[in-house]
């Protein structure tokens, strides 16, 4: 059977959504190739939410091109997901030698088209029409499913797993090309979620993180409030009841979504770690607004406020955009007010990138790319020096993290992450995989800590 090799750009989403249909290619009887050297079908999963996302995809695929035409002109070339949804077909007139393109509603059909392509039952497909049902078809899992296998069915038993529970938004962030390219928000079901989550429960893994693009929105308009809880709440009792599971995460939740039922799920529920992503994007009240994300800057500190006080040690982190259409001087000295008055224990800085179709594209007041460059590095160093404290503080401190394998820094060593999201390296060995391990503090790099198993009763 041919090979495949997939190549994933982007967030959680797609890395889930890639893993998603190795699995389903797997189960086909396709085999995973270690290397796009040696695959039969080469796919790239793409992301659209910056034009660098694309440009790379873009270049990849021109490189793909040049070096398998001559020697393997057989091989399958394929875009999947964001990008595929949102170019389609002019990807095909801009790459006569891509043979596939999928949008983000068609993962499950991957499979087919591969069959027809290779059979020359097909010259070409381009299938991105949306589909009824499809949040419920990202469900296979590899074998030894979960994130950091790279797609390699042999790799060892992982503890950790992403668990798809929504797809699409409708909050219209004008900034944001997501609900053009995922469409809109549809949530799969509560029992068929946990049933999912059971059966990985079932495989060894002891951590799942559920997805989704604005996960605090889940079964709105589907399951709604029930004794005054969100659907999501409902959601998150449900799996923290799953026998055997030990944590539970989320990403990404969106501020607005943050209410007191949700807050108090934190204090209620003892799987659910001490960790939250809040995308505040601004500090800056007129730029929220024109960004459409419907909270205020005092609204947003009173979430992080709230979320502190039931969880002292609640590890936030945040994305924030530099340079959006109109951002003044001052306007990004609020951002910069409102990361020292947070105290992020990390924030992802992205330049703002026009998108087609979306409202910002086209406004007044694009800001000159130096001033951008300029914001973006005067914010990552205050962004870096906050961390690098927080991090600071957490030395001598006894942690739990849960063993996920050998370190991606420097592989002789093991790796986990604590409950408030944060890397540590120790000493480790393959038997610590997806063990629960207290650990001691002993040193704090850059966004690592570093750690040694702590002896009860000695320190
Ligand atoms: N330009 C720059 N950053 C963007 N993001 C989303 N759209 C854009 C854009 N057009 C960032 C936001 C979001 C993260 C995933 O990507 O900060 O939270």
């Amino acid at each position: 059977m041919p090979s495949v090799f997939i190549k994933t750009y982007g967030c959680q989403m797609n890395e889930r959504d890639s893993e998603a249909v190795a699995a389903q290619l797997v189960a086909k009887g396709y085999s995973l190739a270690s290397s796009e050297r040696v695959a039969d079908v080469i796919l790239l999963n793409t992301c659209s939410v910056r034009d660098m996302a694309e440009q790379k995809a873009l270049n990849k695929m021109q490189n793909l091109v040049a070096e398998t035409r001559r020697t393997r002109p057989n091989v399958v070339l394929g875009f999947l997901g964001c990008m595929a949804q949102s170019r389609g077909q002019e990807l095909i007139d801009k790459l006569p030698d891509v043979d596939l393109v999928i949008g983000t509603q068609k993962f499950h059909r991957t499979g087919d088209h591969l069959d027809d392509l290779l059979a020359r039952r097909r010259d070409k497909v381009v299938d991105i029409a949306e589909e009824q049902g499809s949040e419920a078809t990202i469900k296979e899992h590899l074998s030894y499913g979960g994130r950091r296998n790279n797609g390699d069915h042999r790799s060892p038993l992982q503890a950790t797993a992403f668990v798809s529970i929504m797809q699409g938004c409708n909050q219209y962030c004008t900034f944001c090309i997501v609900p053009y390219t995922r469409g809109a928000e549809r949530s799969r079901t509560i029992p068929d979620i946990v049933a999912e989550c059971r059966e990985l429960v079932s495989r060894g893994v002891k951590e799942i993180t559920l997805l989704g693009q604005i996960v605090t929105s889940y079964g709105k308009r589907e399951i709604g409030v029930r004794d005054g809880k969100s659907a999501f709440v409902q959601l998150l009792e449900a799996v923290n009841e799953i026998e055997g599971l030990e944590r539970i995460r989320f990403t990404s939740p969106h501020p607005k979504g943050y209410g007191d039922d949700l807050v108090d799920a934190y204090g209620r529920l003892a799987k659910l770690c001490e960790s939250a992503h809040l995308p505040v994007q601004s500090g800056s009240n007129r730029i929220l607004k024109l960004m459409h994300r419907g909270y205020t800057r005092e609204r947003f500190v009173g979430i992080v406020e709230k979320l502190r006080r039931v969880k002292p040690e609640m590890g936030i982190t945040t994305d924030i955009i530099v340079g959006f259409p109109g951002e003044t001087e001052p306007d990004f000295e609020e951002t910069l007010s409102l990361v020292r008055e947070v105290k992020f224990d990390n924030a992802f800085v992205f330049k703002y990138s026009p998108r087609r179709d979306t409202p910002a594209a086209t406004m007044p007041e694009q800001v000159p790319l130096e001033v951008i460059e300029e914001r973006h590095t005067r914010l990552l160093d205050l962004v870096n020096e906050i961390g690098k404290d927080k991090y600071r503080r957490q030395m001598g401190q006894r942690v739990q993290i849960l063993v996920e394998g050998p370190s991606r820094k420097n592989p002789e060593r093991f790796e986990g992450r604590t409950r408030s999201n944060k890397i540590v390296v120790f000493e480790g060995s393959e038997r610590h995989r997806g063990q629960l391990l207290d650990l001691k503090i002993t040193r704090a790099g850059s966004f690592t800590l570093y750690g040694d198993p702590a002896i009860l009763g000695l320190d």
